[in-house]
């Protein structure tokens, strides 16, 4: 969808719909509604469809206007209640619209600057959120359809009205909103996108295309590579695929700054995950093909930060395979030596994420990191704790927590801490080797978590992101379709963009 924008007098502007915000349970439509509807559509001021117009959270309503208006029709969407009021309500808000503007089968809506009046948000702030939230409740993937396909009905651009020009902030939010709406459509399309599609060849190749278009530095290993490197846990995940397994390393970093210790951002990037041995059960098992979701947030990031030009070295480090059951597959009871040389004793093949971390995280040392961040559907009981909205946080700095936890609810990536003290130790303590891979049923988000910790030496800040619950919605959320959610690629943009501020 193409963002154009109209600068003029209310009298020249020219849609085919306005959009515009209500607050529930308000006496007054929003000012700079009102204002315009006076002026503008006096119609409207007499219109029941308005009256009778809640404004709850997701709620739109089309009021027609009487023939020879220029603007012959609003669309107005609900933002609930003003105490209540947050971003995450203006981007569902907007999403809500949109989607109603492309049932119509609108060519020309739009949404005047002047709806954001009399909402608690600076207007740039609140535009930029509104077009995120409306760019991505359009997404739809339908990249493997032959037939019934879709396209011709989407939405082919939204104009934003103003009567003066709004200066420069304008075309910055626009920007901002489109680099971060393309980032995680990107993440959804790879995440919904099959097992045998996106191989961790495939991954590579998509990496690849991202440092070419934004100069990255790219390296890629293979199985062999990582073997030579000593990375024999993640070796071990690997050697049971037929499907060649790779490392992706993408570099980030702007002139001047190669001397400036980096983010890492480390993302799991297992293709499928059959379990591996500790084979899971087939119900549902399709959805194990959403087991890269964190390598695929990371691209997403790359592909924001790298639109956005932003001005921070960053590390991408995916460690991408398939964890599959073959005569070469690792062995519950295997001992298991990774590249930081502790030795884990594998009980489950199917906790195979924590092994093919620990070894980037080990990888990511050499850089000397500024932080680690490292995103991964890594346990199912992390849905069971906090279900499919919040992701799990971990990490070896509260105030690192506190401060992702905070990006986390700004963005609309809500995050919940869980804690990682050493008395957790004890679940995945091991007869013959330095650890277990896994403890027993209790704790399982935490062990995953604990089990990490052990590969960070503690003068590097850590954080570990769960977001199993997160990278996929079974229910449309408005701005999200049923399907992928990108979950994390605005949580890892904007740890980018913030580093710098103090507290984080
Ligand atoms: N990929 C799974 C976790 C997962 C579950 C992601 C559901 C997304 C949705 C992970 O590799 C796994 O199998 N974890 C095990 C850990 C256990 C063996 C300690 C689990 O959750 O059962
Ligand atoms: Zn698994
Ligand atoms: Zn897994």
């Amino acid at each position: 969808m193409e963002i154009d924008r109209q600068i003029a007098a209310f009298g020249e502007w020219q849609a085919d719909a306005l959009i515009f915000f209500t607050v529930e349970n308000s006496p007054e439509p929003l000012p700079g509604f009102q204002r315009w509807m006076q002026t503008e559509a006096p119609w409207l001021t007499e219109s029941p469809g308005l009256r009778d117009f809640q404004g709850k959270p997701q709620q739109a309503t089309v009021l027609y206007a009487p023939h020879d208006q220029r603007i012959p029709r609003v669309v107005c969407v609900g933002l609930g209640a003003l105490e209540k009021l947050d971003l995450e309500k203006v981007r569902t808000a907007t999403a809500t619209a949109l989607r109603k503007c492309r049932d119509l089968r609108l060519s020309r809506p739009a949404l005047p600057l002047l709806a954001f009046e009399g909402l608690p948000f600076e207007w740039p702030r609140a535009l930029e959120e509104a077009l995120i939230g409306g760019i991505l409740g359009l997404y739809r993937f339908s990249a493997l359809k032959t037939k019934d396909v879709d396209a011709d009905t989407q939405l082919q651009s939204l104009v934003i009205l103003s009567e003066t020009d709004p200066g420069e902030e304008f075309p910055t939010a626009v920007r901002s909103a489109e680099a971060m709406a393309s980032g995680v459509s990107l993440a959804r399309d790879l995440v919904v996108a099959p097992g045998n599609r996106v191989t961790p060849t495939f991954i590579a190749e998509i990496a690849q295309g991202l440092s070419e278009s934004y100069g990255c530095r790219m390296q890629l290993f293979n199985l062999n590579d990582a073997l030579n490197m000593g990375m024999r846990a993640f070796a071990a995940v690997a050697q049971g695929s037929r499907e060649p397994a790779c490392i992706v390393v993408l570099e980030y970093c702007p002139t001047g700054m190669e001397d400036t210790p980096p983010i890492v951002f480390i993302g799991k990037g297992i293709t499928f995950d059959t379990g591996g041995i500790s084979i899971k059960p087939s119900n549902k098992l399709e959805a194990m093909k959403q087991d890269m979701a964190g390598a695929a947030a990371v691209l997403g990031a790359f592909e924001v930060v790298g639109k956005l030009g932003i001005k921070r070295r960053l590390i991408g480090v995916l460690p991408c395979t398939e964890n599959m059951p073959d005569g070469k597959a690792y062995k519950p009871g295997d001992v298991i030596q990774s590249m930081s040389g502790l030795m884990v004793e594998v009980i489950s093949t199917d906790a195979e994420g924590r092994m093919i971390l620990c070894d980037a995280i080990t990888y990511a040392l050499q850089y000397k990191p500024a932080v680690i961040v490292d995103l991964a559907t890594l346990t199912g009981a992390c849905i069971v704790a906090l279900g499919n909205e919040v992701a799990a946080v971990m990490g070896n700095r509260e105030a690192l927590v506190e401060r992702l936890r905070g990006i986390g609810m700004e963005v609309g990536e809500r995050l919940w801490p869980l804690p990682l003290w050493d008395s957790y130790f004890e679940y995945i303590k091991s007869d013959i080797a330095d650890f277990k891979n896994v403890g027993d049923r209790s704790a399982g988000t935490i062990v995953g978590g604990i089990f990490l910790k052990q590969f960070v030496p503690d003068d590097v800040p850590w954080a570990h992101v769960d977001i199993a619950g997160t990278a996929w919605t079974e229910k449309d959320t408005g701005m999200a379709p049923k399907g992928a959610t990108g979950f994390g690629v605005r949580l890892l943009v904007e740890i980018a963009r913030r580093w710098d501020e103090p507290n984080i």
